[in-house]
């Protein structure tokens, strides 16, 4: 197998690197390989019966045909681009755009060589208002995703939009304009792209919302914005293929579920934080704690019984978060364990220049050299203090790295899900958000429970209220 560009130090997770009061001794770190086995085989038989789709993903390179098939009928392909989308359907490929877009791309500042994309994500008008008022209709995509089809944020965006669409553009161009990625057969959304003649991508049944970026759900984006679809699968292939071992150490996957559960379990680490040291991994932090908030945060266990458990997690970035979130995590309580990402190779470096004086000890470093002295700097003093962290090393930040990380998550958060002995794959708390939502719009079918949430509404007490 070709070398891996991600690699993964535990050793400051462990009692040898940070005392026995924060970090995991040996026998107990290996009292979980065997449950490790089962929770693997049991991820493989959902995996081999079609149940569980998200594993295969990266070795379905037909989907890029399609992806590419789709992208190719669009007109404008190098303009703006919606994403309307929510949770699953939108993070994730906003990571990805982050990521391997240049910051002043991002910014607006330079001119593109491919789509400019949007995550107006929110039912928050404040985007997608500014975004109609500022976008060319004639020279706009909008790709909407929903693998249920019928999310609400979702669908009210996609009328504003076709309506915004409607107002300069004949019918004919619009249908252009409008991409859907859905269920293949369910759902409102299918049901509208069919009659509406939109151009469909498929989100697999067997591939859930927050698993579901290496599908078209992220790769029409990803395509769209110059990233290379290829290498991202190539790359998310290559650590599927590493996490196939049920050798709990060698599995990068396993590695890091075992190590997370048994801190949780043993050490009451319940908070969990992701700390990229780059700017460009800022949203993939956001999409690491939409992952391991939804799939592992449950009211039920396997079983059925109630435990109402999960780990908590945090979303940082480093060096910017040394001097906001670091105080807490450093001093206060003893219940976080912290996971940094560092990119080895950062691309364009910045030399700082020398100086007379108490800055005289930067001449000649570079601002990267100085990234790694903080991002070390805070791993040793977090050490010291006996509390665990984990450090994830890419070579560099690139499709392919991209793709093998977010694997990597997606494959942790599966088996820490059957070590925590939750299901990781649904998000009942989620559906009932939505159907209270749904009864307060007033939606057909929901009128009780609409009668329900306005009684419990006019119990709540007025002396309760600062005005
Ligand atoms: O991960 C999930 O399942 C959720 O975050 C969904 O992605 C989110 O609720 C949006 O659902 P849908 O894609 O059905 O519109």
């Amino acid at each position: 197998m070709q070398d891996s560009p991600i690699s993964i130090d535990y050793s400051l997770s462990m009692a040898e690197g940070v005392g026995p009061l924060g970090g995991l001794k040996d026998e107990e770190l290996d009292s979980e390989r065997a449950p490790f086995v089962t929770a693997h085989q049991n991820l493989m038989a959902q995996v081999s019966s079609g149940a569980l789709g998200f594993w295969k993903l990266p070795e379905q390179k037909d989907q890029l045909r399609e992806v590419r098939e789709v992208a190719a009928s669009l007109p404008d392909a190098g303009s703006d681009v919606l994403v309307l989308g929510i949770g699953g359907s939108s993070l994730g490929a906003r990571a990805i755009y982050h990521a391997l877009s240049g910051p002043l791309e991002l910014a607006g500042i330079a001119p593109r060589s491919h789509a400019r994309l949007h995550f107006p994500d929110n039912s928050d008008p404040w985007l997608l208002a500014a975004l109609l008022d500022a976008l060319d209709p004639k020279a706009t995509i909008a790709l909407c995703v929903s693998k249920s089809g019928g999310t609400v944020e979702t669908a009210a965006q996609l009328l504003v939009i076709t309506r915004w669409l409607e107002s300069a553009l004949p019918a004919d161009e619009v249908r252009k304009r409008i991409v859907a990625i859905t269920d293949p057969k369910a759902g409102i959304l299918r049901e509208q792209a069919t009659a509406q003649k939109w151009a469909t991508l498929p989100v697999p049944s067997n591939v859930g919302g927050r698993f579901s970026l290496l599908s078209p759900v992220g790769l029409l984006p990803a395509l769209l914005a110059g990233a290379d679809i290829d290498d991202l699968l190539d790359g998310a292939e290559h650590m599927q293929k590493r996490c196939a071992t049920t050798e709990l150490r060698e599995n990068p996957a396993g590695l890091l579920a075992a190590v997370h559960v048994l801190q949780h379990r043993l050490r009451n680490r319940s908070i969990h934080v992701m700390m990229p040291y780059s700017d460009r991994l800022r949203p993939f932090a956001a999409w690491y704690v939409q992952l391991w908030a939804e799939s592992l945060g449950k009211r039920v266990n396997r079983q059925g019984e109630i435990v109402e458990l999960g780990p908590t997690p945090i979303g940082a970035v480093g060096a910017t978060d040394q001097h906001a979130q670091m105080q807490l995590f450093m001093e206060g309580p003893r219940d976080k364990l912290l996971t940094f990402v560092r990119v080895a190779e950062p691309g364009k470096d910045l030399i700082i220049p020398h100086a007379k004086g108490s800055t005289s000890y930067l001449g000649g470093t570079t601002l990267h050299a100085l990234l790694e002295a903080e991002r070390e700097g805070t791993t040793q003093a977090l050490a010291m203090d006996g509390r665990p962290s984990l450090t994830i090393s890419l070579q560099r930040l690139d499709a392919f790295t991209l793709g093998g990380l977010f694997f990597l998550y997606e494959a942790a958060t599966a088996f820490a899900g059957q070590l925590y002995n939750v299901d990781a794959f649904d998000q009942p708390g989620v559906e009932l958000g939505k159907k209270l939502a749904y009864a307060l719009l007033g939606r057909e079918g929901y009128e009780r429970t609409a009668q329900e949430i306005r009684a419990l509404q006019a119990k709540r007490p007025k002396r309760h209220r600062v005005d």
